[in-house]
């Protein structure tokens, strides 16, 4: 019995290479697929995200773009991380397939039913939105994994990582929400690393495999530059991952609240893991990982696309 899910994300290499992951496994079914601005724009976004389902031979999975900017801030995108086109690296045709007609938002109301789990792997603008223009979806959304937040370090700036650091008023409002959320963040996604190895496994293995290596050499080159890691961390595919199988991510109950006024600290999810503030846990915080068993997950399922 495979798990419904709906990604709602920014492509951007990893998100890429998420979608990839949720397309390889049967544990899980794509059901659809919802933009957001964040890595780069959304009409990039959008456009990559419909250039991965036709790479992968699944153009009938809808594609809905949703919004362009955060709920109350300025966009911030990350071209140093990604590129101009959001997917620099592997050289691939324009998109046959076009993007519905209709909001993120509505698309993720229409397709969202009990038992469908939401994966969120950009700003959870898109998502904040839901909850605004249909708040009955509380009724029937049972779940929600989101990559994104950090309990310690941040990556775009000391304090806050990348998802939360564009929208953090949306990142507030999904968390205030009462809907069951996962936070899969930086302190386990940085604990596995997709490394030359890993690509070079997958580099003969069919035209995904060639993708996600290529998308692992550009994607490669920001992390040993700025970490001086010797690998990416596929952040997006962790979060979907963890739904296709739950012991990959060792998860502790925690409050978590997002800082949406501070100089030095906006965006930061600040995570209560000690319980020392009373206030109610509402996430489950990702804190370790089995790095080896996901990264093998990854590349063989990867393999097994055409
Ligand atoms: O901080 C990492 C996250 O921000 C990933 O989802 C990456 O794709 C970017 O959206
Ligand atoms: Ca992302």
């Amino acid at each position: 019995m495979s798990t419904p899910i709906v990604i709602d994300c920014d492509p951007g290499h990893d998100d890429a290479i998420a979608i990839l992951l949720a397309l390889a496994s049967s544990e899980v079914e794509l059901r659809a697929v919802t933009t957001v601005a964040g890595n780069q724009t959304l009409d990039k976004t959008t456009r990559n995200a419909l250039v991965v389902l036709e790479l992968a031979g699944r153009t009938d999975i809808p594609v809905a773009a949703g919004a362009d900017a955060p709920l109350r801030r300025p966009l911030r995108t990350a071209a140093h991380v990604h590129g101009e086109t959001g997917l620099d690296g592997p050289v691939l045709p324009e998109p046959s397939a076009r993007s519905l007609d209709v909001h993120a938002a509505d698309l993720l109301a229409e397709t969202i039913e009990p038992g469908v789990v939401l994966v969120p792997t950009g700003p959870l603008t898109n998502v904040a939105l839901l909850l605004e223009r249909h708040p009955d979806v509380r009724d029937r959304l049972d779940a929600i994994v989101w990559m994104g937040g950090a309990i310690g370090e941040g990556n775009v700036t000391p304090a806050a990582e990348f998802n939360a650091f564009v929208d953090p008023e949306a990142a507030a409002a999904v968390l205030a929400s009462g809907i069951p959320v996962t936070m899969i963040g930086l302190d386990v996604t940085h604990k596995a690393l997709f490394t030359r190895g890993h690509a070079e496994r997958l580099r003969g293995a069919g035209r995904a495999g060639r993708f996600v290596a290529e998308l692992s050499d550009f994607f490669q080159r920001f992390h040993e530059r700025s970490y001086g890691f010797d690998g990416s961390p596929i952040h997006d595919a962790l979060a979907v991952a963890h739904v296709i199988d739950p012991t990959l991510v060792t998860t502790r109950r925690a409050n978590v609240e997002v800082e949406t006024a501070s100089q030095l600290c906006d965006g930061r999810t600040v995570v209560d893991l000690r319980g020392v503030t009373g206030r109610p846990a509402n996430a489950e915080v990702g804190v370790d990982v089995d790095a080896e068993r996901f990264l093998e997950l990854l590349c063989s399922r990867i393999a097994t696309l055409a």
